[in-house]
């Protein structure tokens, strides 16, 4: 078989963006579309692998070539779990990677999460006359002095820094993605480079946007990069064209 390949290989790839709720109608969120991560699973479909995305919050449109890339003849199998939060996202990955060889995490992860969602619609009436804090569970957005209420925030945990630390299945290679600017502190790369060694994914592709030097002027230009911040590859083209690169990548990384 072509090394670049995947008949038989076990993916999970994560993609979308989560939803973390506020009450049982409102929730933080953020502008991730999936379209990545569903093209790294089209793409790892059509050369054969089984294929399962966890998608967060990702619309019919975008998912739409994944089942179209099973049907081509040598294709493997791709199955979809719904993953809308955070922590909903951390039990199936951890879940669906036991049996995986390879975990592409291109999910938008939120970094935070209301500590306590509202179990009810929370109401803007009511204006505090010492009304108190909102507390846990209130449905009441009042604060202390009659403004609004604050939203008191709790982490999540990473889902790929956990899978490097204590991977469901030995072995397997764990890939991450970071979308990066560059500031004042230094480049998209530079902060790429950090988050590479922070996390310590095998590879990390590293998007720059809205950089305006250099790389991150390509809408999907990537560079790879590996635990120790090391470039592996730099490419750039379609979300397609990203995804192939990166099915190179770990064609090749995985055990004969
Ligand atoms: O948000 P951040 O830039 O740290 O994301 C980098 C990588 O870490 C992405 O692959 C993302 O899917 C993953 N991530 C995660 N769990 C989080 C936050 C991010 O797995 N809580």
């Amino acid at each position: 078989a072509c090394p670049e390949q995947l008949s038989g290989r076990r993916l999970v790839v994560s993609a979308g963006g989560t939803h973390e709720p506020i009450d049982p109608v409102r929730f933080i969120g953020n502008r991730s579309s999936g379209r990545q991560g569903v093209a790294i699973a089209s793409a790892a479909a059509a050369r054969g692998a089984d294929v399962v995305l966890i998608a967060a919050n990702i619309s019919p449109e975008v998912l739409a070539p994944l089942g179209e890339s099973t049907a081509a003849p040598g294709a493997g199998t791709a199955r979809i779990v719904e993953a809308p939060t955070a922590l909903d996202m951390e039990a199936a990955v951890r879940s669906e990677a036991s049996s995986a060889d390879a975990v592409v995490m291109a999910a938008a992860v939120a970094d935070f999460r209301p500590s306590h969602p509202g179990i009810s619609k929370i109401k803007k009436h009511r204006l505090a006359d010492g009304a108190g804090p909102a507390t846990g569970g209130a449905d009441e957005a009042v604060g202390p002095a009659g403004g609004p209420a604050p939203i008191e925030l709790v982490a999540n945990p990473d889902i790929l820094a956990g899978l490097v630390a204590d991977p469901p299945q030995p072995g397997q290679l764990i890939v991450g993605f970071a979308a990066e600017t560059g500031d004042e502190e230094g480049d998209a790369l530079a902060h790429g480079a950090a988050k590479a060694r922070r996390k310590g994914a095998h590879l990390l592709a590293v998007n720059a946007v809205g950089d305006g030097r250099g790389f991150g002027d390509v809408p999907n230009a990537v560079v790879v990069l590996d635990p120790q911040g090391a470039e592996v590859a730099r490419g750039e083209g379609t979300k397609a064209e990203v995804a192939e690169l990166l099915l190179d990548l770990i064609a090749e990384r995985l055990p004969r």
